[in-house]
This record gives C-alpha cells, sequence and structure tokens, in this order.
C-alpha cells in the first residue's frame, strides 16, 4: 500500500537545512517522552498506541452497533463538539460523494451533526426535518458535561422519545463517554442506553480512532477496518526506532517549528479536493489547540484551492510575510474526467483537450507551489496516495504524532485547553448558573 510522503525541500530557501537538522537530538528526546509517556501531558497519551491496541471484537462491536441501527433508521444524529465531533464529520465528508444530498434512488446512510453551535435556527431547523425523518442518536461527551452537546442532546432525546415512544428510543440512542463519571455516564446509565467508553488517557482532539469517531463512520458506511490499519502503517512509520529523518511525522514537525522561530507564525493548510475541507478543520483543531497556549503557538488557518486562489491566494501571493503553507496533495483522483475537444474552440481552451482534470488540478498545484515560494512562502507538502480509508488513517495518526513532537519541541503541553475555561467561566456567569454568583455579579458591573 502506497505510504504518505513529506516533501521540506522548498523551505530550505527561507530556513538554512542545517538548522533543522540541529533540531534532531530534542526530536529524539522528545518522541522518547511521548512513547515512555514521561512528559507533559503524560496522562492524555493513550492515542500514541491506539492504532496498534485497538482489539478486533472492539471494532466488531462498532460495526454491528453501526448495522443495528442501519438496519432501523437512514440517519443518524451525531451529537458533539471540538474533539467529539470534527474527527467523524472529517472523514466521513472526505469519503462520502460530494453531492450525496442529491444522489437519487439511493437510500444511503446520512449521518448529520449537532450539539457543535447553539444555533437556534441550526436546531429548529434540525428538529423541523426529523419530524419526517426515522433517526437514531450518538450522543459523545468525554467530560459528559459540555453544554453544546448536553443542550442539543436534551432537545432531541425528548424529540425522538416523542415521536417513537421512550422504549423504542432508547434502542435508538447511544452514549459515547467515560467510563465512570459526568452526567452523560450517569444519564446513559439510568437509561439505559448502548455505551461505548473514550478511553481516560484519550483526549478529545486525538479521539477520532476511538468510538468517538469509528461509531458515526462505520454507520455512514465507511471500512473502520482500513482506516484504523491506515494508522497502524503510520504508527509503525513514526515508531521511537525509525531514524529521525526517516520519520515523516518528526520531518513535518522540525520543519514547521523551525519556520516558526524564523518568523512564520501562520501555517496555512492547503488542499485541491473539495472533500478535504473538514479534514482541515479537524486539523486546525488538533494543532490550534494543542499548541496555542503559554502565549505561543502557530496559528493554523486553511484554503482549499483553486477556489481560494481567487480569494486568498492574493493575500498568499503578496500580502504580509508570516506566513508558510503545508499542501496536501493526493495523488490519484478516485474518478476520471476528461475536458472533450470542440471543433469551434470558441472558448479557447482545445489545449487542454484530452487531458484529464485532475492533470489540470496537478499543474494548478504546481505552478501555485512555485509561485508561492517565488512570493516568498515556504512550502511542505505531504503527498498521500489517494482519498481513501487508508490513506486518511495514515494522515490522521501522522498529524496526530506531529503534533505532539511538534508541541513539545514549542515547549507546551500539546494535551491540555486550558484556555477552552474561559468563555465558559463567562457564559456560566451571564447565566446564572447555580455555584457562579460571584463572577455573575462580576461579570454584569462590566457591562
Ligand atoms: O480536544 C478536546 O479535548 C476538546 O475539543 C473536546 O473534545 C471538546 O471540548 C468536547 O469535550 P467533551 O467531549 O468533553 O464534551
Amino acid at each position: 500500500m502506497k505510504k504518505l510522503s513529506v516533501d521540506i525541500s522548498n523551505i530550505y530557501r527561507f530556513v538554512p537545512e542545517a538548522g533543522i537538522k540541529s533540531l534532531e537530538s530534542s526530536i529524539i528526546q522528545f518522541q522518547e517522552a511521548l512513547h515512555k509517556k514521561t512528559g507533559p501531558g503524560n496522562d492524555f497519551l493513550g492515542w500514541v498506541n491506539l492504532p496498534s491496541s485497538i482489539k478486533k471484537d472492539q471494532l466488531v462491536d462498532l460495526r454491528e452497533t453501526a448495522s443495528r441501527l442501519r438496519k432501523k433508521v437512514n440517519v443518524l444524529v451525531v451529537i458533539g463538539i471540538g474533539g467529539s465531533y470534527l474527527g467523524a464529520k472529517a472523514v466521513i465528508e472526505a469519503l462520502s460523494h460530494n453531492f450525496s444530498c442529491l444522489k437519487k434512488g439511493e437510500q444511503s446512510p446520512k449521518v448529520i451533526f449537532a450539539g457543535q453551535n447553539l444555533d437556534e435556527d441550526y436546531l429548529s431547523e434540525l428538529l423541523e426535518v426529523l419530524e419526517n425523518t426515522e433517526y437514531a442518536i450518538a450522543v459523545i461527551s468525554k467530560s459528559g458535561t459540555t453544554t453544546e452537546p448536553a443542550v442539543a442532546f436534551r432537545i432531541l432525546k425528548a424529540h425522538l422519545e416523542g415521536k417513537v415512544g421512550k422504549n423504542k428510543a432508547k434502542e435508538l440512542i447511544v452514549a459515547i463517554t467515560d467510563e465512570k463519571k459526568g452526567a452523560l455516564k450517569k444519564l446513559a446509565d439510568i437509561e439505559g442506553f448502548k455505551t461505548f467508553v473514550i478511553p481516560d488517557d484519550t483526549g478529545g482532539r486525538y479521539s477520532v480512532l476511538t468510538p468517538v469517531g469509528l461509531l458515526a463512520i462505520a454507520f455512514a458506511g465507511f471500512d473502520i477496518e482500513k482506516l484504523v490499519e491506515g494508522a497502524r502503517e503510520m504508527d509503525k512509520l513514526t515508531e521511537l526506532n525509525v531514524p529521525c529523518w526517516e520519520n515523516p511525522a518528526a520531518v513535518y514537525a522540525a520543519a514547521r517549528n523551525a519556520l516558526y522561530a524564523s518568523g512564520k507564525k501562520i501555517e496555512i493548510l492547503a488542499n485541491y479536493n473539495n472533500k478535504l475541507i473538514y479534514f482541515s478543520e479537524w486539523w486546525k483543531q488538533l494543532y490550534g489547540e494543542s499548541e496555542g497556549k503559554d502565549g505561543k503557538g502557530i496559528f493554523p488557518a486553511s484554503v482549499t484551492f483553486t477556489a481560494d486562489l481567487h480569494s486568498m491566494g492574493q493575500y498568499i501571493q503578496e500580502g504580509e510575510r508570516h506566513i508558510f503553507e503545508t499542501v496536501i496533495s493526493v495523488k490519484n483522483p478516485s474518478r476520471k474526467l476528461t475536458i472533450p475537444h470542440d471543433p469551434d474552440n470558441h472558448d479557447e481552451l482545445n489545449f487542454l483537450s484530452g487531458k484529464r482534470i485532475g492533470e489540470v488540478n496537478k499543474m494548478a498545484e504546481l505552478g501555485t507551489m512555485l509561485a508561492h515560494i517565488d512570493g516568498g512562502v515556504p512550502n511542505i507538502r505531504i503527498e498521500i496516495n489517494d482519498i481513501s480509508e487508508y490513506s486518511l488513517g495514515q494522515l490522521i495518526y501522522f498529524f496526530e504524532k506531529a503534533c505532539g513532537i511538534s508541541g513539545y519541541i514549542l515547549g507546551v503541553n500539546p494535551f491540555n485547553q486550558p484556555g477552552v475555561e474561559a468563555y465558559k467561566k463567562n457564559m456560566f456567569a451571564l447565566l446564572e448558573k447555580p455555584g457562579f454568583e460571584n463572577e455573575s455579579k462580576k461579570i454584569k458591573a462590566r457591562l
């Protein structure tokens, strides 16, 4: 099977190769800290061995639960936010037909999402469509206390119970949460929902290869075994005994940190495939939440080309030079479409006749890379073979491993997110949550 590869040769005009190579001894040390669980955040390193430690019967249980639900309903509403949302969304969007909503004559299973916002219109419109839809719910929260998914679940649980009755609803609800603690665990036990456990030592944004991502991906009809197999392959390619510069995660982590140290504070993840838009969202969460702390961190941004070449392309080419670009390059499109010959050639496009759209896309990619390098934007290129379960599994684990190493190079704990609490505290104070009386008084005085 084709392996993911990383090319950093197009950053050497901006940061000397020797500077990157000088990171070798720290990287070896940080790789060890990840594998031996000796670094900051070491109680959240379960994801490091996750691909190799997932048991066959766990995957079978997930697949069977998904197919049990699929026999009953065609729609699964996945309720979750952050790491309890983006992994499944990214993989499902990447593997789904671009126009699945318009495909006729096929009752393909649909996964939709809720609890990732507090948008009244979103939830109201969701309820409106669910009125005439048979659906099941997968509610996901590691802490079991996150407000957004808890609110959505309260509303959707009541809706489903009202629609099919409490007993039938119970069969259609799956809770994915902590093994022992949290309000969701308590509720699931009282109500008797089927549950899956989120491992204690795996944080939200590193949890896509746990039931958090896998149940929804299986429900959508994709091969979770192949996804895990891809991750397992990457686990091997980035193991402790792999020489530093043969380890793609180490290479990427070193390159982005060297660029950051040279003043490139923003990393733009670019893709040329519409299906990868949400993969970029997952990546932004992974890197933003892992590295943005202690007054440090590369700001993760994303673009989808060629669309965004006609908007953000101007800035990337000529704006402030504090950016670098990381391109996810997909070697093989899944489909084949050739540009036809037109004898009239009024559109003057006959120079493209007979060429595949993917070939034109590749030339756009190559041309853009060279233009951006010439414009002062260093380029990292990550190539995957195709958009398949196996390649995505590799890419997911690659980014996770690189993020762990990268966070340690930066000198932060990449596995916590203390900054997320600040908005919650204010929101609870403004909403007069019991226990927040003092904060309520203080915050109201500020308004
Ligand atoms: O990466 C993280 O830890 C966060 O983004 C969480 O996934 C997110 O806040 C949701 O948390 P929970 O699953 O506890 O509801």
